[in-house]
C-alpha cells in the first residue's frame, strides 16, 4: 500500500518524508487555504520534497476550465496529479486530460457507481472520502470494499485512494481490502508507528540493560 500525506503544510510533509515511507501528497483548496503564502509556490515546494504524485485540485466547474487549470497545474512540476471533482463536467475533464497523458485524481467520491465512472473516464486515482461518510453514519470502509471489488471484477487500472481518513485502524482495514493508496493526515501518520506495548517493551529492555551494561 502506498502512503500519501493529506496536507499542504510543507513542514509536516518534510517531517514525514524524512522517515522514508512517504509515497505522495494530496492537497485540496481547503488545505491550501490554511497555509500562508501563494498556493502555486507552496505546491512547487511540495513537489520538490516528494518524488511521488502530488495532487493539486482544479476549482473550475466546467470541463474546459478544468482542463485549462489542469494544464497550468501540471506546468508546476512533472509529479503533479490533477485533482478533479466527481461531476459530469469533471468526468469529461478527466477523459480529456487522460488523452493528454495527464494523471488525474477524481475526488469527492461517495458511492461505488461514482468510483466506477471515474475509472471508466480514465482517472489514475479515485478518492472515496470515508470519514465524511462515517460522519453521517454511513459506511465509509464498506465503500472501499465495494470499490476494490468492482475494480478487480473489471480489471480497471484506476487505483483506490482512500481519503478522509481519521483513525490509524482505517489504514489497516483499507490495506486488508487491497486499496492501493491511503492518504493520511499528519497526526494519524505519526500514530501509525505507535503501540503501547512497543513503548512498555522498550522501557523494560532499557531498564534491564541499565542493570547489566557495566558488568565486566
Ligand atoms: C483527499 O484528497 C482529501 O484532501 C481529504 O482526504 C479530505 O479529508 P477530510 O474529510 O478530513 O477533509
Amino acid at each position: 500500500m502506498k502512503f500519501f500525506i493529506d496536507t499542504a503544510n510543507v513542514e509536516e510533509i518534510r517531517e514525514a518524508a524524512e522517515v522514508g515511507l512517504l509515497d505522495g501528497v494530496t492537497t485540496n483548496p481547503s488545505l491550501l487555504a490554511k497555509e500562508p503564502g501563494d498556493p502555486t509556490a507552496i505546491l512547487r515546494e511540495i513537489t520538490k520534497l516528494v518524488a511521488g504524485p502530488v495532487s493539486a485540485e482544479v476549482t473550475a466547474l466546467d470541463h474546459a476550465g478544468m482542463v485549462e487549470q489542469g494544464r497550468e497545474l501540471r506546468s508546476i512540476a512533472d509529479n503533479i496529479v490533477v485533482k478533479v471533482p466527481m461531476t459530469l463536467e469533471g468526468l469529461k475533464a478527466i477523459r480529456l486530460l487522460s488523452r493528454e497523458d495527464v494523471p488525474t485524481n477524481c475526488t469527492l467520491i461517495f458511492n461505488a457507481t461514482q468510483a466506477l465512472m471515474a475509472a471508466k473516464a480514465g482517472a489514475t486515482f479515485a478518492s472515496p472520502f470515508i470519514g465524511r461518510l462515517d460522519d453521517i453514519s454511513a459506511d465509509g470502509m464498506g465503500l472501499i470494499a465495494q470499490c476494490c471489488t468492482i475494480y478487480r471484477n473489471y480489471g480497471l487500472a484506476t487505483e483506490v485512494l482512500v481519503a478522509s481518513i481519521r483513525l490509524p485502524q482505517q489504514v489497516t482495514q483499507a490495506a486488508l481490502l487491497g486499496a492501493q493508496v491511503a492518504t493520511i493526515p499528519p497526526k494519524v501518520l505519526r500514530q501509525l508507528a505507535d503501540h503501547p506495548l512497543t513503548d512498555a517493551g522498550l522501557q523494560k529492555f532499557l531498564a534491564d540493560w541499565e542493570q547489566v551494561k557495566n558488568r565486566a
